[in-house]
């Protein structure tokens, strides 16, 4: 068999469909975007306007491999620290992201959720974000999770003041919080947890993304800047990911 390097994307999606179940929840960190502008010797956002075109082949390579839930983290709480410019400008690609594909994401089944802090986003952006959530509700191919203004951390203060509101009102006793009661309280809650996440550009680190929920996921680091990800860039991906052996800390069966 040739390797996955020298096959087609065809056939590598082919070998995705052959290789059995594909998993249900794939998360990816897309980074890069301001070192392949800068190899280019162009603005930073001008790689973020390119990690766009990665957004949508991977959400299409997703619903080809058959995904359930794709999650993306396209801007992370600490991301507010960016130079102003570059803060607007993120924010103006999501709106921009929202009008163009929301008409092609209905038509496909995929139903889009945005996850973070929306408070802090600006007027124009949370509309989009609204909107989207509202014409894609129905859908249910694939869920695509856009993480925006999202840091796990406080996520994680936000489901412990939630669930420490409950007790305190005597709604709940400290002994009815289990594993799945703060679960139910993150942002993901009804999600399955990723089973693979994918960190682009070669860092390997996770960044305050899903600390919870990637308890047990296969991690995937790739060399490739988030604006040259592609579909045949998440196949290889998955098919590495069926190659593993998830133990869960038991022993090999
Ligand atoms: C990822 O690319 C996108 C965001 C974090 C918004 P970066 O902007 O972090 O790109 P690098 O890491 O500087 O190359
Ligand atoms: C993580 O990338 C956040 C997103 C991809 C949205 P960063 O580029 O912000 O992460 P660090 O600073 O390298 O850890
Ligand atoms: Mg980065």
């Amino acid at each position: 068999m040739a390797t996955t390097s020298t096959l087609s994307t065809p056939d590598l999606l082919e070998q995705v469909r052959l290789a059995g179940s594909p998993p249900k929840h794939v998360a990816i960190i897309m980074d890069g975007n301001g070192r392949w502008a800068r190899e280019r010797l162009m603005p930073r956002p001008f790689g973020h306007r390119s990690g766009m075109k990665a957004v949508r082949e991977v959400v299409h390579g997703a619903i080809e491999a058959g995904l359930q839930h794709l999650s993306l983290f396209a801007f992370s709480q600490e991301n507010w620290q960016r130079p102003t410019t570059e803060v607007s400008a993120l924010m103006s690609l999501l709106e921009e992201y929202i009008a163009r594909e929301v008409a092609e994401l209905s038509e496909r089944g995929v139903r889009v959720r945005i996850l973070g802090e929306r408070d802090r986003l600006t007027d124009g952006a949370r509309k989009a974000v609204e909107m989207v959530e509202r014409t894609t509700a129905h859908n249910d191919t694939l869920t695509l999770n856009i993480f925006i203004s999202y840091g796990s951390r406080t996520e994680l203060v936000r489901a412990t003041q939630s669930l420490a509101r409950d007790v305190a009102q005597g709604i709940m006793s400290p002994d009815d919080i289990d594993e799945d009661a703060i679960s139910g309280r993150l942002m993901t809650a009804g999600m399955p947890d990723p089973d693979l996440l994918i960190r682009t550009s070669g860092e390997q680190r996770v960044s305050n993304f899903l600390l919870w929920q990637l308890a047990y996921t296969e991690f995937y680091i790739s060399g490739v800047l988030w604006p040259d990800f592609g579909r045949r860039d998440l196949f290889t991906a998955i098919l590495d990911y069926k190659r593993r052996e998830r133990r869960y800390g038991k022993v090999s069966v």
